[in-house]
């Protein structure tokens, strides 16, 4: 894998957006693709996929446990399932909402993780979708940068557990073309969090490429992330 031949992999978050396009890629480079998400892949030749909401940690694990039944390795997992929540200063974010991100942008990849360990199967990569806002700080990314930084963490703490010949990282992917630019470009108030309109600059040109155009400058970077330490943050962007 080392090589950059993918046979298997797993991509959480199939359904739309980056998640879908890696999923389109590795399919069409004749690799065997595992999914979860809620509403599930659209494609038809994926190999696994289970509909199941990850901020319900036993369903999400009975789903890894039953999609991965006879499967002993995996050449790449991508952990790629996120939500964005909404744009707001950290005094208005709902508690409700902050102990949601967590679930499913953090701690629902533990139970990922988990699962890989205790069925043994061996995988070769595991990339972890993080975000520049893991480690800005600007103003309004609130609960969303809080589970990307966890995020950034867990990788680190997962390298110490997985063995030493899987490469293991966070990794932010820069912007892309998906229904969470729909959010930040067009919803959110760029007004009160100016960050926004960067993004709204960028939408439409080269430095926001489509799912699958962003899908294969990932893939392609993956050989390469088995020089950088393993559990580290990397961005597509510094590469
Ligand atoms: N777009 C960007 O510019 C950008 C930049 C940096 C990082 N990222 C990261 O890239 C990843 C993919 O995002 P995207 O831009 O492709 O957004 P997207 O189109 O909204 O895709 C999000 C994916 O996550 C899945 N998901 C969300 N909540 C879930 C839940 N509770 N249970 C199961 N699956 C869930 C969605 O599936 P269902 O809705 O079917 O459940 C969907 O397949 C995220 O981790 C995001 O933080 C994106």
């Amino acid at each position: 894998m080392q090589d950059g031949s993918i046979g298997s992999a797993l991509v959480t978050g199939n359904s739309s957006g980056l998640g879908l396009g890696m999923t389109r890629v590795l399919l069409e480079r004749g690799a065997r693709v595992y999914g979860l998400s809620r509403r599930g892949c659209p494609e038809a030749g994926v190999s696994g996929d289970e509909p199941v909401d990850l901020g319900d940690f036993t369903a999400t694990g009975n789903a890894m446990d039953r999609m991965l039944q006879g499967v002993d390795s995996l050449d790449l997992v991508v952990l790629n399932a996120g939500l964005l929540g909404h744009m707001q200063r950290m005094q208005d974010a709902p508690m409700d909402e902050l102990r949601r991100l967590m679930d499913v942008n953090t701690f629902a990849n533990k139970v990922i993780l988990d699962a890989l360990l205790q069925n043994r199967i061996r995988v070769g990569q595991i990339i972890a979708i993080s975000s520049g806002a893991s480690v800005s700080g600007h103003a309004g990314w609130s609960g969303y940068s809080l589970s990307k930084a966890a995020l950034n963490m867990m990788m680190q703490l997962y390298a110490h557990e997985f063995p030493a010949d899987t490469a293991i990282n966070a990794f932010a992917p820069g912007l892309v073309d998906t229904a969470m630019q729909d959010y930040l470009c067009d919803e959110a108030d760029r007004e009160s969090f100016p960050v926004l309109q960067r993004l709204k600059a960028a939408r439409g040109t080269q430095d926001m490429p489509g799912p699958e155009a962003a899908a294969r400058a990932i893939l392609a970077t993956l050989p390469r992330l088995h020089q950088t330490p393993r559990g580290s943050f990397v961005d597509i962007r510094q590469l």
